[in-house]
């Protein structure tokens, strides 16, 4: 009873966040582009995801439908070159969709379980996808530092969240996004909001478009030109 209550409050907090935010992004010419495309992304990705779900995960651990969309409207829009997929699966499928459509992008895809690795390599297998970069997040960790135009972070359990999304948002370059699921957690999106913003992110409230039947939903985070790294501190370039 307690524990409803408490998740009453918060999809009302969320809801009424969502109405202010919405105000301001409908504004934005971006905005209603990536909105408009989202309908015909997911139709172009259901019948892959109703597979993925059925066969090789199930719908509650999976990215959700509406996030793998924007998954792949987001690279349309923006158009990344190099992409860090933390946390393995549908995600890993969406990303390289698109990677090998540009023809230019190369994505590297993480996973804290590597028995849940070798899954998402057989899947990729099967789809005929590029099943090469893929890495367990300690060796991943002890490869040296590089920067990627767009990360989605959607590693491990909410522990795991946690303890790695200052080191998630340390991947991205400067001027570069990510999106960060399952922020309608508050045991995430409570970290996640100071980390964000004490390493120079804008974050973009992106509910409407990505709430599932789960109530789950993510957030964009957009790193500024400038500023520094959460965790090595060094100075990025303008
Ligand atoms: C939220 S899931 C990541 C989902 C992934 N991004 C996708 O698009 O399908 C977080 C973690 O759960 C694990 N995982 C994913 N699917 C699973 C399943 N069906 N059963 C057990 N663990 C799973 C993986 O280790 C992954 O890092």
């Amino acid at each position: 009873m307690y524990i409803r209550g408490k998740l009453v409050i918060r999809d009302l907090r969320h809801g009424l966040y969502d109405v202010r935010e919405r105000r301001k992004l409908h504004g934005l010419s971006w905005y209603r582009d990536v909105r408009a495309a989202m309908p015909r992304a997911q139709d172009a990705l259901r019948a892959d995801y109703d597979d993925y779900v059925a066969n090789v995960s199930w719908s509650g651990m999976a990215v959700s439908l509406p996030t793998a969309a924007l998954l792949r409207c987001l690279c349309e829009h923006l158009r990344p070159r190099t992409i860090l997929d933390l946390g393995s699966g549908f995600s890993s499928a969406v990303l390289r969709q698109y990677a090998q459509g540009a023809g230019n992008a190369t994505v590297i895809s993480v996973d804290d379980d590597a028995a849940w690795l070798g899954r998402t390599r057989e899947y990729l297998e099967r789809r005929g996808l590029p099943a090469d970069r893929l890495f367990t997040w300690p060796d991943f960790r002890a490869e040296p530092l590089q920067l990627f135009d767009f990360v989605f972070h959607d590693l491990g359990s909410v522990d795991t969240r946690r303890a790695t999304l200052a080191a998630a948002l340390d991947y991205v370059a400067p001027g570069g996004a990510a999106i960060l699921d399952d922020l309608h957690k508050h045991r995430i999106e409570s970290v996640a909001r100071p980390i964000a913003s004490a390493a120079g992110f804008k974050l973009v409230w992106v509910r409407e478009l990505t709430l599932d039947e789960y109530g789950r939903f993510a957030t964009w985070a957009q790193r500024a030109p400038g500023g520094s790294s959460p965790v090595t501190g060094r100075a990025n370039p303008g």
